[in-house]
């Protein structure tokens, strides 16, 4: 088994083999945006399959691909789909790409998901710009030794969502009239939902939503220099309806429906990153 330098370097030289391409700006897409992937020019699509040491999905029919293209005149990177660690996937597993898209030469991360929402001003279908985060997912992809290639061994997290793209997304936002809210997203392993007493402790902490992906992300990005804006889609609303329990259907749902809004957003948003 290769270490995770020599891993990422094979990976990247296998992607720069196939595609010359030198991406500025990475995109991880959550649950839902996959269809961002089809309006990408001049695509060279390569399957996580194929990328040496690139985690795929067990669920069949979700492998998921690298697409490597242009948006708004922009060289990008894009993830569609990705790992959890709730799928048994090692935590270093999971950032992996991160650390293929920095050996590519990206500078700049945006990353999606779904999420729940615990501010109660919230309402199902919002979008929420993270402006910090709170890791409850009880590990860390940086344990381990230090890779000083990729970044310090100590990096600080109080700029992982820098002011400036949080700005920047609102302006996005304003400029095609789209309702936006910001907060802090809080991560757990899941794969359970909250319990309760779960949600109310989250909220009590400073939580305005939370998920079960994201901060591994941006942990390891923020680590290796990049500079990340992160977004939710807000699927449910914890208080809406505490005696009716949520279902990975409705999450779904919700946020197909946001998609088209979702995608128009992240369009803007390339314009000026
Ligand atoms: N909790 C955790 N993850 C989620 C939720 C939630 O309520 N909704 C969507 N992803």
């Amino acid at each position: 088994m290769l270490n995770w330098r020599e891993q990422r370097k094979k990976a990247a030289a296998y992607i720069n083999n196939i595609c010359q391409k030198r991406p500025e700006i990475g995109l991880i897409l959550g649950s839902g945006l996959g269809d961002f992937g089809r309006e990408i020019e001049e695509a060279v699509v390569i399957p996580y399959q194929d990328i040496p040491g690139f985690p795929t999905s067990t669920v069949k029919g979700h492998a998921g691909e690298l697409i490597l293209g242009k948006k708004q005149g922009k060289s990008i990177v894009v993830m569609n789909g990705r790992v959890h660690f709730y799928e048994g996937y090692s935590i270093q597993e999971v950032v992996f790409p991160v650390w293929v898209m920095k050996e590519l030469g990206v500078r700049k991360l945006i990353v999606t998901n779904a999420a729940g929402g615990l501010n109660p001003t919230f309402r199902p279908g919002d979008l929420m710009i993270i402006t910090d985060h709170l890791n409850f997912i009880g590990t860390n992809p940086l344990i381990g030794a230090n890779d000083q290639q990729i970044g310090p061994r100590f990096p600080a997290m109080t700029d992982a969502h820098p002011a400036e793209y949080v700005e920047l997304a609102k302006r996005a936002a304003d400029s095609i009239e789209l309702h936006i809210m910001k907060g802090v997203y809080l991560a757990i392993s899941g794969p359970v939902y909250e319990s309760t007493a779960m949600s109310k402790f989250q909220r009590l902490i400073g939580a305005d939503a939370v998920g079960m992906s994201t901060v591994p992300e941006i942990i390891a990005s923020t680590h290796a220099g990049i500079k990340n804006l992160a977004i939710s889609c807000i699927t449910d609303v914890v208080k809406d309806n505490p005696e009716q329990a949520l279902t990975h259907e409705e999450v779904i749902k919700v946020a197909s429906e946001v998609k088209p809004r979702f995608i128009k957003l992240v369009n803007e948003i390339l314009k000026d990153i």
